[in-house]
């Protein structure tokens, strides 16, 4: 069903008023088809329809999936992997084994990342005093991530000592997907949090990613959410973002220490 210009920028405004991601008239096609399995299966016969039902009360339910379906949440285990092993070296020299240890997957999608970091972390510092924080726009991706059921095709992805020690496949009803063990996951928790209007996230990390997420929002948006992460962050601590993201602008106390890699100094 197309889209009118009207519709589109109705479910344009709601999209950005719940996530600050505003979509060009070129994506219109883009959110016609991504939406459309919905309109079916809520009854909709319009995307105006649609709108109504998202904003109203009873809609609720339906906004968190309007929310998931138009929102990209690509990503995987390990990605950027030399990332992974810089992070590795750095904490190595760093922490002792009984320093706690806060890390913060933003934007965690369905849980990969956050469960990669937990698999260094875990490899530096056993069943030590660190724990590692994912939070998404996402409340069905969120879901996803602390019911950590992945499909056995992306197993290949984890460095091989890290399969060894932490992935268990499914049987029976689980078979061709999945999951990490109860030590890594005990670490790990996830909620659902705005980067533009952080709530539950109220105290200051040692490691955090912030990658594959800017370069949906507009630099007025970027500049916010990096404060809001930067203020998050503990001296020594250190920032990564994708490889296609950079901080855009000077900021004081921010070193540029590796290509995406950023860490907090005092000044
Ligand atoms: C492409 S994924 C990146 C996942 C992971 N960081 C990675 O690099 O593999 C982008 C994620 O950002 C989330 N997102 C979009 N807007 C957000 C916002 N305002 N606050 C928090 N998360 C947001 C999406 O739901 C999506 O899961």
């Amino acid at each position: 069903m197309p889209i009118s210009k009207l519709e589109f920028n109705q479910l344009n405004r709601v999209l950005d008023e719940h996530t600050g991601i505003r979509l060009n008239f070129n994506k219109a096609d883009i959110m016609a088809s991504r939406l459309s399995s919905r309109l079916r299966s809520s009854q909709c016969s319009s995307f105006n329809k649609y709108y109504q039902l998202i904003i109203s009360p009873e809609g609720k339910d339906e906004l968190d999936v309007f929310v998931d379906k138009m929102t990209t949440h690509e990503t995987y285990f390990f990605r950027e992997q030399v990332q992974f092993e810089f992070m590795y070296g750095y904490l190595r020299q760093k922490k002792s084994r009984n320093v706690p240890l806060r890390a913060w997957s933003a934007a965690s999608s369905t849980g990969e990342e956050a469960y990669s970091i937990a698999m260094v972390l875990d490899d530096l510092f056993y069943s030590g005093n660190w724990s590692v924080t994912g939070t998404d726009i996402s409340p069905t991706a969120v879901e996803m991530a602390k019911e950590a059921c992945f499909a056995l095709s992306t197993v290949q992805k984890i460095p091989k000592k890290y399969r060894r020690a932490y992935c268990l496949k499914g049987t029976g009803q689980n078979e061709g997907t999945f999951t990490v063990n109860k030590s890594i996951r005990s670490h790990c928790n996830f909620c659902v949090d705005n980067l533009l209007k952080l709530r539950t996230v109220d105290y200051s990390f040692d490691i955090i990613f912030l990658r594959n997420v800017l370069i949906y929002f507009d630099e007025a948006k970027q500049n916010k959410i990096i404060d809001n992460i930067i203020h998050r962050l503990n001296h020594g601590g250190l920032l990564f973002l994708g490889h296609s993201e950079s901080l855009r602008k000077k900021r004081p106390g921010i070193e540029l220490i590796q290509p995406c890699i950023y860490k907090k100094v005092r000044l």
